[in-house]
Formats: C-alpha cells, structure tokens, sequence
C-alpha cells in the first residue's frame, strides 16, 4: 500500500503560478510527500481555480463579501480548510488579511510567500520597491503568517539580484522562478518534519537536518 502523503491547503487570489509549481513539482511527482487536497481562491475568477480542477484537486470559493466582517469570512474559511485535513497552510498570493479567527486553528502551520527579502518592502508592489530604491539584491521570503501583513519569522529566504537595465517585468520574472524553487523546497521541509519553533524565542525558526541544524 502507499505510503499516506503529507497533506496541504493551498489559498491563492491570483494567476496561480505558484501553485502550478506545487502541483508539478511535489503533488504531481510520487516520489514527493506532498499532495495538494484542497485550493480554496478568494475570488471565483481567480485562475489558479483551474490549474487546481486540471490536476483534480479540489477547490472552494471563499469571498470576503458574502460575509458581515473579516473575522466572519475567517472562522468559516478556516471550517472549510479544516475539512480537507491539512497538515499545512501555504498563502500562495493570497491577497487578503487574515485574522486570528483562522490562524489560531492552524497554529504554527501557515506560510506565506513573499517577494523580497523581509522585512524590506512588504506590501503589494515589492518589486516596484526594490526597483526604485536601486537595491542591489532583492528576493523571496516564506515566512510563518501572522495577523499583520507579511511579518511572523522567515522559513527561508533566497537573495536575488537585480541587473542593471531591470524593469519591473524582468525583476519579477526573474524573483517569480526563485519563488517557485524556494516554496515547494519550504513545503518539503515541513513534510520532512524538519521545521520548527523555539518555544522560547518564538521568531527563531529551526531547521533541521541529519545531525545538523540551520
Ligand atoms: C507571488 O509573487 C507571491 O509572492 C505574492 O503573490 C504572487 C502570487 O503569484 N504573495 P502567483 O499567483 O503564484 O503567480
């Protein structure tokens, strides 16, 4: 019989590019721990909804409008979630706040994916950012989430260069195929039981390795 696999959510408002590199890397793969069990977009036009349906994951709809408040919108987003069992929680482009309502029923298990190197340029326009302020290395964060916007404790980061001549369409070209690598390797790590927090001193994050840490 095969070995269970190490199920996670996946919540995008977005393209879906990300997620698409979820799918083929880890879901797709067998030799992978990872499968994907449930992709749930904040708007039914959201494109990553299909590439979901195409692999035959299933999906839901969970919009911030058909609800009184965010709290509201949460605590029925996190029974949806709830009901497909994940072990994690992957925001990938998930453009939407979320409050304690739903990460107090995943505690230590959602990530979210950022483009740049926390904590510089949070926010919706970190390419924009990186690019005006002439830094030299931008890149991409996965980072446990937190109530506030894009500021619980990196998992891990990857430095990327910005090249002389950059617009804001190479830089995020260049930033999106980091971004694919470093989340499906975050994702991995976690099927792998391999991350975790000091109890103690709760922004260190431990990763582990046979016989090694980092
Ligand atoms: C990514 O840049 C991610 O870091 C940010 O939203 C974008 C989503 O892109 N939070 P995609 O929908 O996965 O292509």
């Amino acid at each position: 019989m095969a070995a269970e696999r190490y199920p996670v959510a996946v919540l995008v408002s977005g393209t879906g590019t990300n997620l698409q590199a979820l799918i083929d890397r880890l879901h797709a793969d067998e030799r992978e721990a990872t499968e994907i069990v449930l992709v749930v977009a904040s708007s039914p036009d959201a494109a990553a909804l299909e590439r979901a349906a195409t692999a035959g994951i299933p999906t839901a709809v969970v919009r911030k409008d058909d609800h009184p408040d965010r709290e509201s919108r949460d605590r029925h987003l996190a029974e949806v979630v709830r009901g497909a069992g994940p072990e994690l929680v992957v925001l990938a482009g998930w453009m939407s706040i979320l409050t304690e309502a739903f990460l107090d029923a995943f505690p230590d298990r959602v990530v979210n994916l950022h483009p740049s190197l926390l904590p510089s340029f949070p926010g919706m326009h970190s390419i924009e950012d990186a690019l005006a302020w002439g830094v030299r290395y931008t890149g991409v964060t996965v980072h446990f989430a937190e109530a506030e916007v894009d500021a619980g404790p990196p998992v891990l980061q990857e430095p990327v260069p910005v090249v002389y001549g950059d617009s804001i369409e190479t830089l995020r070209e260049r930033v999106r195929g980091a971004e694919h690598r470093m989340l499906c390797e975050a994702v991995r790590l976690f099927s792998q039981g391999r991350v975790s927090r000091n109890p103690d001193r709760r922004r260190e994050v431990q990763i582990s390795d046979e016989g090694a840490t980092r």
